[in-house]
């Protein structure tokens, strides 16, 4: 028996009130060490496949760390830029509003903690029960943040070969270590714009799948240039990264 007593709709509430922060972070409104301990706690207590808690943070607060940090992750973007203006013909993508949070939390997770899993699983699926428990951990850090007004960021390029041997060089973290995401964490000014979702009847299909719910391939292009992170007025925000000259 579950033993939570806490609102449903105040946490589908909060599930939904919680959003993306580009940008808006407030560095001079400190995250107290208090706050960060729940957010720390509320990760620890993420569900992970075998219980391997695959997950380690390092928590950021020194200004000068986090400026190379954000240095870093424009600098390593310029390649990805020029492979969007290449082949999209755009210009823009997300930037480093997130420079400005006080704190960063680095997620880290330990393959080698697959041993925890049956000799099958950790065939079959010891990657997606690794990165399944970072994400889980991921959330309820964003999740437990939202409770107390404080906006985070997905930053999922800290994963990216370059980036993640750059920070693991910066923050000395081991080889067998994997870099998973950072979590800029802060108080913002303004709330971040919502973000669409899809209705929840086009998702959910009863007793059997309903083909005629299967989003066709112009739905989906549709999809991924109206409504996604594509999508010409999807709130990009912050310190907004453009294509060096050449
Ligand atoms: C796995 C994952 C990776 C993401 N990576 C980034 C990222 O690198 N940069 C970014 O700005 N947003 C990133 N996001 C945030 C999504 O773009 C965002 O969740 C989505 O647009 C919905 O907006 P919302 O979070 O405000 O509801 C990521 C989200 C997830 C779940």
């Amino acid at each position: 028996m579950a033993i939570s007593s806490i609102d449903p709709l105040l946490l589908l509430g909060m599930m939904r009130s919680r959003r993306s922060s580009r940008t808006g972070f407030l560095e001079g409104r400190p995250v107290t060490d208090e706050q960060l301990t729940m957010l720390l706690e509320a990760a620890r207590a993420a569900p992970s496949g075998g219980n391997a808690q695959p997950w380690e943070f390092i928590v950021i607060r020194d200004t000068e760390m986090r400026n190379r940090i954000a240095d870093l992750y424009k600098h390593q973007l310029r390649d990805k830029l020029e492979l969007e203006k290449t082949i999209r013909g755009t210009t823009s993508v997300s930037g480093v509003g997130w420079r400005n949070a006080p704190v960063q939390i680095v997620v880290l997770g330990d393959p080698r903690t697959s041993l925890c899993f049956p000799l099958r699983t950790a065939e079959d699926k010891a990657e997606s029960h690794f990165f399944t428990g970072l994400a889980n951990a991921t959330l309820q850090i964003m999740l437990m943040a939202e409770s107390m007004g404080l906006s985070t960021q997905y930053v999922s390029d800290s994963a990216s070969p370059y980036f993640s041997l750059m920070l693991k060089h910066l923050l000395g973290i081991p080889k067998e270590l994997r870099v998973y995401h950072i979590i800029p964490v802060g108080y913002t000014e303004v709330a971040a714009t919502p973000k669409s979702r899809r209705p929840l009847e086009a998702m959910v299909h009863h007793e059997r799948y309903d083909p005629a719910k299967q989003r066709s391939e112009d739905y989906l292009a549709r999809f991924a240039e109206e409504d996604s992170i594509q999508a010409k007025n999807y709130n990009r925000g912050g310190e907004r990264i453009v294509q060096p000259e050449t």
